[in-house]
C-alpha cells in the first residue's frame, strides 16, 4: 500500500461482480481503493456479491462494509449515500460502476423493455447516486466523483441502448463536473474499451454459443495495443488516478482506458 487514498471514504457501487474466471471493474476498484488506505463502502444489487467484496478487503487488512441497493430506485441511492455517512460521517470519493447491457440490440430489433431497463440502470442510476451524494459534498466544499463509461459511448452499432447510456454517462460527467466545480467536486469518467471481465468475456460466451477461449481470441486481436484486453486492474488504476488528489486539477475529463481502439483510424 502506498497510501494514494489514505483517511478516505469511497463509495464503490457495484462493487461486486459477475461471477467467472477473471475479476470485474467494479470489484479490482474496490479492493485497489482499500489497498491504499481507503474506508470502502461497496455496494451492490446481490448481496452475495456486495459482501464477498467487503470480506476481501476486510481479510486484507482493509476497512470496508457491504450494502445491498438497486441503482434503479431513488430510494436505495439515497439509502447508500446515508449508509457512508452514517458508518463514516463524510463521503470523498463516489465511483459509479454500474453497467448492464442484457437484451441489447441495434435499433431495428430492439425491445422496449430493454431499452428502458439499460438506460434507468446505466445512466438514471449513476444521475440519482450523484444526485443524492451532492448535497454532502457541496457542503463540505469537497468531492470526486468517478463514472464508469465506455467506448461504446463514442463507437459502436450493434447495442443501442448501451451505446445511448454511456454516450448519456460523459455527458452527465461534463454537466455535473461544470455545475459543481465552484463547489470543489471534481467528476470524471473512464471508457474502457474491451477488458477481460466475465461480464465481457463470459457473457458473451454464454449468448453466442462460443467458448470462453474463443471469445477473448477474438476480442483480443482487436485491440491496437499489444493484441490484448485490457484487464480490470487498468480499468481500477484509471479511477483511482481521477479520485485521487493527484487529479486535483482535472475534471470534467473522458479517460480512454481502451489500448488504442478509440484512435485507431480503419
Ligand atoms: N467489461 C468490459 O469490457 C467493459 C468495457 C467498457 C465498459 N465497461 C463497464 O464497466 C462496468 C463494470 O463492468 P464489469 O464487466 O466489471 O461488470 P460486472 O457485471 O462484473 O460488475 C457490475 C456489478 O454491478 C452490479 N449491478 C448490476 N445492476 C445493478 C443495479 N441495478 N444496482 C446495483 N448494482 C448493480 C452487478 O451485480 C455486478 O456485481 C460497467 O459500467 C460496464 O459498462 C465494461
Amino acid at each position: 500500500m502506498t497510501g494514494r487514498l489514505l483517511g478516505k471514504s469511497a463509495i464503490v457501487v457495484g462493487a461486486g461482480q459477475t461471477p467467472g474466471e477473471t475479476i470485474g471493474n467494479g470489484h479490482a476498484t474496490a479492493l485497489l481503493f482499500a489497498r491504499e488506505g481507503a474506508r470502502v463502502l461497496c455496494v451492490d444489487r446481490v448481496a452475495e456479491r456486495a459482501e464477498a467484496t467487503a470480506a476481501e478487503i476486510i481479510g486484507a487488512g482493509g476497512q470496508a462494509h457491504a450494502r445491498t441497493a438497486d441503482v434503479s430506485r431513488a430510494a436505495d441511492c439515497a439509502a447508500i449515500v446515508q449508509a457512508g455517512l452514517e458508518r463514516w460521517e463524510a463521503i470523498d470519493i463516489l465511483v459509479n460502476n454500474v453497467g448492464i447491457g442484457g437484451g441489447d440490440a441495434p435499433a431495428h430489433r430492439l425491445e422496449e423493455d430493454a431499452w428502458d431497463r439499460i438506460l434507468a440502470v446505466n445512466l438514471k442510476g449513476m444521475w440519482m447516486t450523484i444526485k443524492a451524494v451532492l448535497p454532502h459534498m457541496r457542503e463540505r466544499g469537497h468531492g470526486s466523483i468517478v463514472n464508469v463509461s465506455s467506448l461504446a459511448g463514442r463507437a459502436g452499432g450493434i447495442q443501442l441502448a448501451y451505446e445511448v447510456s454511456k454516450a448519456g454517462v460523459n455527458r452527465l460527467t461534463t454537466s455535473v463536473a461544470t455545475s459543481n466545480a465552484r463547489h470543489g467536486i471534481r467528476c470524471n469518467a473512464v471508457a474502457p474499451g474491451l477488458m477481460d471481465t466475465p461480464m465481457a468475456v463470459s457473457g458473451i460466451a454464454h449468448a453466442s454459443g462460443r467458448t470462453t477461449t474463443e471469445v477473448r481470441e477474438e476480442r483480443d486481436r482487436r485491440v491496437p495495443l499489444g493484441g490484448k484486453m485490457g484487464t480490470a486492474w487498468d480499468t481500477a488504476h484509471a479511477v483511482l488516478f481521477l479520485a485521487s488528489d493527484e487529479a486535483s486539477f482535472i475534471t470534467g475529463a473522458i479517460l480512454p482506458v481502451d489500448g488504442g481502439m478509440g484512435v485507431r483510424i480503419g
